[in-house]
């Protein structure tokens, strides 16, 4: 089973979109296995960011990284790296699709509401610096009796 790092970024949780992303992903039949609200320290968005250092909108992507809160998120489905990747649309919302996150709910390439692992050493390694192990949950979904 693979797992991804998804973050709903601080434009998302002020238009009050946490709710309508974390729907897209089970209504895809992913399951999230660690979720949290918080703040990004300057530092901590330089690491998560840091293959992006030097790039001209480096500087703009940790501001608003660390401009208010954010929902950091690790969810677990068959090839869901490249699934969530799908369900959240291009990095810029004029090239996103209809029916994508980005597609149907943003319209700024800098606000696009929310970030997705790009690969699996991507999402070992943000997983790795949002979240402790013991903070990934392990459990059945089809065990509960009222599902
Ligand atoms: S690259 O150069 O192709 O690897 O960049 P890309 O994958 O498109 O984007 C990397 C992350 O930077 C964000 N980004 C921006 N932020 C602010 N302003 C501008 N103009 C901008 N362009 C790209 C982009 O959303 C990616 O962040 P995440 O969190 O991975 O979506």
């Amino acid at each position: 089973m693979e797992r991804t790092f998804l973050m709903v970024k601080p434009d998302g949780i002020q238009r009050g979109l946490i709710g309508k992303i974390i729907s897209r992903m089970e209504d895809k039949g992913f399951k999230m296995i660690a979720g949290k609200l918080m703040f990004v320290s300057e530092e901590l968005a330089k690491v998560h960011y840091q293959e992006h250092e030097g790039k001209p909108f480096f500087e703009k992507l940790v501001n608003f990284i660390t401009s208010g809160p954010v929902f950091a998120m690790v969810w677990e489905g068959d090839d869901i790296i490249a699934l969530s990747r799908n369900l959240i649309g291009k990095t810029n919302p004029s090239e996103a699709m209809p029916g994508t996150i980005r597609g149907d709910f943003a319209s700024h390439a800098t606000f696009n509401l929310i970030h997705g692992s790009d690969s699996k050493a991507s999402a070992d390694r943000e997983i790795g610096i949002y979240f402790t192990p013991e903070q990934l949950l392990s459990y059945d979904k089809s065990i509960s009796p009222w599902i």
